[in-house]
């Protein structure tokens, strides 16, 4: 995470409407082989172990979020850009997606970077990722650009990324990622 505000203590999550509450500190190194573990469960193109170090390394907010139960329920990566930020990951073992814990995270993040003074959160979708679009369109992410190409698919070919952006306190974006 940046240095820029570090909380000494970070508050729960508000519970999402699973049972259990989500409890969110900052991902360690020691974290990252049942991250990647995650992360090769869940995507077609995970990141490596390699792409989490490197994250921590650059300084980006990299969290994890644990249960009642004291499992790993969902991690998350930021990068400052440098008045907004740039949601770089979000992800939740598939055997607790579902549950609400997704949308519980991107209201935490959204609500750590407003109080932090970012004006809106960047992201990149693939347009086949259909829950995570459901999740970020109810969620007040508009669409406001596409990058043709971006991720890898499957046989060898490539798919588009949406752009997607949500404004924090009502401006409007104002960029061309076209
Ligand atoms: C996308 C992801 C983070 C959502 O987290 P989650 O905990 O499963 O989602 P939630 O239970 O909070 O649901 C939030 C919304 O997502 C959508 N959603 C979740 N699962 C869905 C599914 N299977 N089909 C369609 N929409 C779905 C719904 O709109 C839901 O809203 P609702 O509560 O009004 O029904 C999670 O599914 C995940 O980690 N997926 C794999 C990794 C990934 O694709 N990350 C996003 C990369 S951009």
């Amino acid at each position: 995470m940046s240095a820029r505000t570090r909380p000494s203590q970070i508050a729960p999550l508000p519970r999402p409407h699973g049972p259990g509450g989500l409890r969110p500190r900052p991902m360690q190194r020691t974290d990252l082989p049942q991250v990647a573990a995650i992360e090769a469960q869940i995507y077609p193109f995970p990141w490596s172990i390699g792409n989490f170090d490197d994250s921590l390394t650059a300084g980006y907010d990299c969290w994890v979020f644990e249960n009642d139960d004291g499992d790993l329920a969902a991690y998350a990566i930021v990068m400052w850009i440098p008045d907004e930020v740039h949601l770089l990951n979000l992800s939740v073992p598939a055997r607790l997606q579902g549950r609400g814990i997704g949308r519980t995270v991107l209201e935490w993040l959204c609500g750590n970077a407003v109080a932090r003074g970012a004006r809106g959160m960047l992201l990149e979708v693939r347009p086949s990722n259909l829950p995570a679009l459901h999740l970020y369109e109810s969620s007040g992410f508009a669409r406001i650009g596409v990058r043709r190409r971006y991720y890898p698919a499957a046989e060898g070919s490539r798919e588009d990324a949406w752009v997607l952006f949500r404004t924090f306190g009502g401006s409007d974006p104002e960029r061309d990622d076209e």
